[in-house]
């Protein structure tokens, strides 16, 4: 199964879902993952892989990492390697991964191709595609980065079968935000799904090709129009502004990104039921729906003011007018730049 994304200037390319066979290129290629998705498919990987040289580099698993120090480290290999200009960055791991390597492959010697092959479902339903690359710092969350889009994208669902049920539920957060969003629908698909055959990674692969070809098809669409981010591709942060300020609070140490996507989208919720854009019975039933995939939805805030000032550095923050993604009733949301202090602050306090 295969979805498009249809780009501008030859930029186009296939997300493949469950379609990876052999990869054959006449060039060197990289294969950059973590230490933990090396050692569970690293060799999978490599025997489907043929290349003029084949190269790997490891680097360590977590957000935390996701910084310049890593991207030096990556660029030391790669240049240590002698790669050039027709060579080929494979991304072989999560979000962090492929973040970083779309970020590498944007900046080595100016720029090489490079494709995804995410491992976690979050990666595979958002990260893996669209282009976003980037790394945090002390500042804040992807502050630093590139749009940068890769060649193609494969999904496999036989990677997904080795996540905690922590790393599947992190993933379903940024699903359920797609439903929110974008289609109701697939709010009563996942109020029917079985929690716990999804929490153990034993649901069947048809299942978890259909979730990830849904949420791949809402993305693509979007990103076909707004590349760049100048409108509509905002509407994807649903949930990412409370939540950019929560990992990076933490430390980017407590919470995987789809946990702090959770609690950030009962916030934004929480925001939205207090303007008259949402009612109690939507809020509620989104909050439902995350706790049945045992994902967080509170998060205890130490000082609201400090949390607001936080808002400035989001990249959506123009002429210092906080973009908020807000549900409108459920299978719509709004981007709103107006809303007052005060209203902010009132949902703040909720987390108190
Ligand atoms: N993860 C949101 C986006 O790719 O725009």
């Amino acid at each position: 199964m295969q979805v498009d994304v249809n780009l501008d200037k030859n930029a186009s390319y296939k997300v493949h879902i469950n379609e990876l066979e052999r990869l054959c290129f006449d060039t060197k290629v990289v294969v950059l993952t973590n230490e933990t998705i090396a050692k569970l498919h690293l060799n999978t990987l490599l025997e489907k892989i043929q290349a003029k040289e084949l190269f790997v580099v490891k680097i360590k698993d977590g957000e935390e990492y996701k910084n310049l120090q890593t991207i030096e480290y990556i660029l030391e290999q790669m240049f240590s390697y002698k790669l050039d200009r027709k060579s080929l960055l494979i991304s072989f791991g999560g979000g962090v991964v492929s973040d970083m390597g779309g970020f590498v492959a944007s900046i080595y010697q100016r720029g090489i191709d490079f494709i995804n092959i995410p491992t976690t479902l979050l990666a595979c339903v958002d990260a893996s595609v669209g282009g976003k690359t980037g790394i945090n710092n002390k500042f804040g969350k992807n502050l630093i980065g590139t749009f940068y889009q890769p060649k193609a994208v494969y999904c496999q669902s036989e990677f997904l079968k080795t996540l905690t049920s922590r790393e599947l539920a992190a993933g379903m957060a940024e699903f359920i935000k797609m439903a929110v969003i974008f289609d109701e629908k697939i709010l009563d698909f996942l109020e029917n799904l079985d929690e716990n055959k999804f929490l153990n990674a034993s649901l069947d692969d048809e299942i978890f090709a259909k979730i990830i070809q849904k949420s791949i098809e809402l993305k693509a669409n979007i990103v076909s129009q707004d590349e760049k981010e100048s409108g509509l591709r905002m509407l994807l942060n649903y949930g990412h502004t409370f939540a950019h300020v929560i990992e990076n609070q933490t430390y980017y140490k407590t919470y995987l990104h789809g946990e702090a996507v959770a609690i950030g989208m009962n916030m934004a919720n929480t925001l939205a039921v207090d303007l008259g854009l949402l009612d109690e019975y939507e809020c509620k039933r989104v909050a439902n729906l995350l706790k049945k995939f045992k994902l967080p939805i509170f998060y205890r805030i130490l000082n609201v003011d400090e949390f607001y000032e936080a808002f400035f550095l989001d990249k959506k923050t123009h002429h210092q007018k906080i973009n908020f993604i807000l549900p409108c009733g459920l299978g719509k949301a709004c981007i709103k730049n107006d809303i007052s202090k005060e209203n902010i602050m009132q949902t703040l306090k909720v987390f108190i």
